[in-house]
């Protein structure tokens, strides 16, 4: 679902890699009639891939979601429902309240959960009915809450993805400069908020060596979120690794100036940089000659999530039994938070699914408070997307660490309402 995003070509490379593993045979690319464009010219370039590899892979592009679910083993979701300019919309009506503006944390995380929400209900619908036993990967963002209203709104079995904790681990493994292959992490939080709390290289832990490491350091970052150092004494205190996102949390003051002065100097957000990244990789895609992923799209903040995606497909599909972090109900794992709720931890993978480990470390209160506060945010943004709930709307928003104003949360709350309205059928 969202087969012509630009980020489409990362994941047939997987599938093309991983062919002895995992044997795909029939690849949809399913996409809107809005998207006409991008979806031929993606699919074009999948099926030159595929040739080139020599690979039998059969591949389809689809405008009917129905037909391509129909008997699936596996939907993947990389949807972007409204496309950049909601996602521009997202990053700059926050700023305009002097707020942090993001697409997956805040109020932007927010806008687009409400988009999004009504239309992977839709599409879980369709898989109760036409392939009731397949799984759902679901990438699209936040894929932290849009997996959470698919765990409790509908009967398939789901699990969200994102590239951040295989990111960590390279990032980690470059930090130290040992292979990634040799690096373990235990994970604890949701998605885009979770922090290290173990690292095990070779059967030691060197947890307490990474933080001393990590203090200062650049490239502990994903590309789409800036690269601000973290302060040593502050990584001590927190006794744990914070992930990209947290700077948004932690650093609040810094990140807003910085994305503040690029708005106010260009008028730009994040949304506008990629849009002119998309822009070049899409001319790229239509050279008739280019029969492999292109290097150029290692500057989204989302590289390498195809690793992610075909290493988990491939785990339920051979039965593995081995550990990645990935976004599931919580079931008691995080004792602290609701049963029903979606966390970010390691599981086991197996062709029944993904089942959390248990987690080892005692989470302490510098990392639960904040998780608690989010994880509320996000359980009733699931409810205000899901339910049309303008209340439970107003809540999320005030209670967000980002927005933290009844006032300003009923401003925002109307005017993203307001310029989605053709995106929210529940409202
Ligand atoms: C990170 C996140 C993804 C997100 C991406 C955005 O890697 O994990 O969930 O989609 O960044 O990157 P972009 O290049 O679109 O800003
Ligand atoms: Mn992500």
């Amino acid at each position: 679902m969202g087969g012509g995003s630009s980020y489409t070509p990362e994941l047939i490379e997987g599938f093309i890699n991983n062919q002895d593993a995992l044997p795909v045979r029939d690849l949809y690319l399913v996409d809107i009639e809005a998207g006409r464009n991008k979806l031929e010219t993606v699919g074009n370039l999948a099926r030159r891939m595929i040739e080139k590899a020599g690979v039998p892979i059969k591949l389809h592009t689809t405008f009917d979601r129905r037909e391509a679910i129909e008997g699936a083993d596996f939907v993947t979701s990389q949807m972007r429902i409204g496309m950049l300019d909601a996602r521009s919309r997202d990053e700059k009506i926050p700023l305009k309240y002097g707020l942090i503006g993001q697409e997956t944390t805040g109020a932007g995380g927010f806008a687009k959960a409400l988009r999004t929400i009504p239309v992977i209900l839709d599409i879980a619908k369709d898989m109760e009915e036409l392939a009731p036993d397949a799984y759902m990967i679901n990438f699209t963002n936040p894929a932290g809450i849009v997996t959470e209203a698919v765990l409790k709104y509908s009967r398939i079995r789901t699990m969200g993805l994102c590239n951040l904790p295989i990111g960590t681990k390279m990032q980690i493994a470059r930090l130290c400069n040992v292979d990634v292959s040799k690096v373990s992490i235990e994970m604890v939080g949701i998605n885009h908020l979770n922090w290290t709390t173990r690292i095990v290289v070779d059967g030691v832990d060197i947890t307490a060596d990474v933080l001393n490491k990590a203090a200062g350091a650049s490239g502990l970052t994903m590309k789409n979120i800036p690269d601000f150092g973290w302060d040593a004494e502050f990584l001590q205190s927190v006794g744990a690794l914070p992930c990209s996102y947290h700077r948004y949390y932690y650093m609040k003051d810094l990140v807003f100036e910085d994305m503040n002065k690029a708005f106010l100097d260009k008028g730009t957000t994040r949304a506008d940089d990629v849009k002119r990244v998309e822009a070049e990789l899409f001319e790229l895609y239509k050279d008739p000659m280019l029969t492999i992923k292109p290097p150029q799209l290692q500057q989204r903040g989302g590289a390498y999530y195809s690793e992610a995606a075909v290493n988990l497909i491939k785990s339920i599909y051979n039965d593995t039994k081995d550990i990645q972090t990935v976004n599931v109900r919580n079931n008691g794992i995080l004792p602290f938070l609701p049963e029903d709720v979606s966390v970010e931890i390691n599981c086991v993978i197996d062709s029944q699914g993904a089942h959390p480990v248990q987690i080892d470390t005692p989470v302490p209160p510098q990392i639960r408070g904040l998780l608690q506060m989010v994880k509320a945010y996000e359980e009733l943004t699931v409810k205000a997307a899901a339910e049309g709930d303008y209340l439970a709307g107003l809540q999320a928003l005030t209670l967000h660490p980002l927005v933290g104003s009844a006032k300003l949360a009923k401003q925002l709350l109307d005017e993203i309402i307001e310029s989605n309205r053709e995106y929210l059928p529940q409202f």
